[in-house]
């Protein structure tokens, strides 16, 4: 079953300086995200990942061709996509809780109900004991899991992640990919994640798409064997992180620069 469809879209934004030039930021994108399945969009800096993340969250509108989550054309931002920043963009003034909380709110849940919802997703991502804590008592990590408690507990049909764990240091890093798929063997997601990482891709992926340098199109889509977290350096993960080097380094900064 399809939980995200791309359909040719194409992005121009318009002239931000007097020359009038404007960006033709992606086009003639197209993607057809399976309900359940792990994507990762993998392109070099520049190349409209993040356009291509906030046109499905519905921030940006297409100039050309469309996006259907779950059959329904989005036209607007909605909590069937749930985003999770770079920068975890967690509201400062609120605890743990209430920042999990926030989208029941919205939803105008029951308090009983956004209780039990919160305490799992707490618990899912291990801060159970931090509930009563605001972002500025934790650590880069343990916002990320905020953030990602946040998205995931309004239920979206698709989670969206625009390189998520990129403000973590290495260690944090690799730990933070781990509880992804953890977490993910937990709760069955459909999940977008942007990154310049190739590891990153292999490591969370079941389907990954490089894409060329801007305007950004899709360069290749290429299936990762399972299981997910596939033993690094093994035969497999070699063969699949060479083709992906060769993809990307095979992208010379050739563009027209606008
Ligand atoms: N709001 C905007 N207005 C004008 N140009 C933009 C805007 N957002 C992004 N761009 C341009 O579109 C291109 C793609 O940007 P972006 O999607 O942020 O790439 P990536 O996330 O892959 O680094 C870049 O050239 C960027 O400068
Ligand atoms: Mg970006």
């Amino acid at each position: 079953m399809l939980a995200l469809k791309v359909e040719k879209v194409k992005k121009i934004y318009p002239s931000l300086n007097s020359k009038g030039q404007e960006v033709l930021a992606l086009d003639d994108v197209s993607l057809e995200v399976n309900k359940n399945e792990f994507y990762s969009i993998l392109g070099h800096s520049g190349c409209g990942k993040t356009t291509l993340l906030n046109l499905i969250a519905g921030f940006e509108v297409p100039t050309a061709g469309y996006i259907e989550c779950a059959g329904q054309r989005v036209t607007a931002p909605g909590a069937d996509r749930a985003m999770v920043f770079q920068d975890y963009a967690l509201f400062p003034w609120l605890t743990v809780y209430e920042n999990i909380a926030f989208g029941l709110k919205i939803k105008r849940m029951a308090s009983p109900e956004i209780k039990r919802i919160v305490e799992h997703f707490a618990s899912l991502v291990g801060l159970s004991q931090f509930v009563e804590h605001y972002p500025h008592q934790l650590s880069g990590g343990m916002r990320q899991r905020v953030s990602i408690a946040r998205a995931l507990a309004v239920d979206p049909t698709v989670l969206l992640m625009d390189e998520p764990f990129a403000a973590l240091d290495a260690q944090n890093r690799s730990m933070m990919q781990s509880e992804m798929i953890r977490i993910l063997d937990e709760e069955s997601k459909t999940v977008v994640l942007v990154t310049h990482s190739i590891e990153e891709a292999i490591n969370l992926s079941d389907v990954i798409v490089v894409m060329t340098r801007r305007p950004g199109r899709v360069k290749s889509v290429i299936r990762v064997p399972k299981p997910r977290k596939m033993i690094e350096d093994s035969p497999d993960y070699l063969v699949i992180r060479k083709q992906i080097r060769d993809l990307i380094s095979g992208e010379h900064d050739d563009s027209v620069t606008m």
